[in-house]
């Protein structure tokens, strides 16, 4: 068996977790062309694959997360569709490592594309790993996406967009802070793939398991790339409730005051 067909193996539950969640985004209209990214922290899975750099390919980067070295990670590929995900994950996914010395990554397994380079916004999804790790928590997988009715909500003008657009969200509908009772957060629109947007939402994320990307999208992390799509899908599902009142013609009651107060002691049903 080669390495190739060995890691593969070896990745093959959160493979297929990955490439169900990819088809949910298409067929929530969320993926246009190459929309959206997922990586999975698989460092545990890959513990016992050999690399070197005369071996395996390397690329040059600075990486600015300690915590990060030696640690690998199974991530969609720059440019990729979704629906082509769903369908083929192994030609459009990529594993790599991070150096021990943190001056790039090993691309351990490609599928069988060797022109397949990691997401676009690889700054943001390992700077949102490194802290998932800093801080211990149990997430190991980052989704990004475009959700319609959420990046639409964003577009609102006006001052104090960010609370009042959460405001709103929570408003729609009871199960959202049952779900992230401690909020969304939102991050101001930085450009896409830069370094700028993961510093944004990497402070959106300190205290939130989803962020809004102001005029972009939305990112989240979860167990599991479908734990995340749950998230963004409670959220997003607010976002549209909130334009179908509006394009009704009427503003929404919303939940008052009270029976939000009362959502924050909850009975019985605990978020995981
Ligand atoms: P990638 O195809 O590089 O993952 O980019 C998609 C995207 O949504 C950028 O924000
Ligand atoms: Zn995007």
């Amino acid at each position: 068996m080669t390495k190739h067909n060995a890691i593969e193996m070896a990745l093959s539950d959160q493979i297929v977790q990955l490439a169900r969640t990819a088809g949910h985004l298409w067929g929530k209209g969320w993926a246009e062309r190459n929309g959206g990214n997922i990586s999975v922290d698989v460092t545990e899975e890959m513990s016992w694959v050999a690399y070197s750099r005369s071996r395996d390919l390397f690329h040059e980067q600075e990486i600015p997360h300690e915590n990060l070295a030696g640690r690998a990670f199974l991530v969609t590929g720059a440019g990729t569709r979704m629906r082509d995900v769903a369908e083929m994950p192994a030609r459009n996914c990529c594993v790599l490592r991070i150096s021990e010395d943190l001056d790039g990554y090993y691309l351990l397994w490609n599928g069988d594309r060797q022109d397949l380079q990691p997401t676009s916004e690889l700054a943001s999804h390992l700077a949102i790993h490194a802290l998932l790790r800093r801080e211990q928590r149990p997430e190991r997988a980052l989704l990004h996406t475009h959700p319609n009715e959420l990046i639409a909500l964003t577009h609102m003008p006006g001052p104090a967009k960010a609370e009042m657009l959460v405001d709103l969200l929570y408003a729609m509908h009871p199960e959202l802070k049952l779900i992230l009772p401690r909020g969304v957060g939102y991050a101001p629109y930085r450009p896409p793939g830069s370094a700028e947007l993961a510093e944004v939402t990497l402070s959106a994320l300190s205290e939130h398991r989803v962020a809004i990307w102001e005029k972009h999208g939305c990112v989240a992390v979860g167990k599991g790339p479908a734990e995340a799509f749950d998230l963004i899908d409670a959220v997003n599902k607010s976002a549209v409730i909130l334009l179908l009142c509006k394009a009704a013609g009427y503003a929404p009651e919303g939940l008052s005051a009270e029976q939000l107060e009362e959502l924050g002691r909850p009975r019985g049903h605990r978020p995981t």
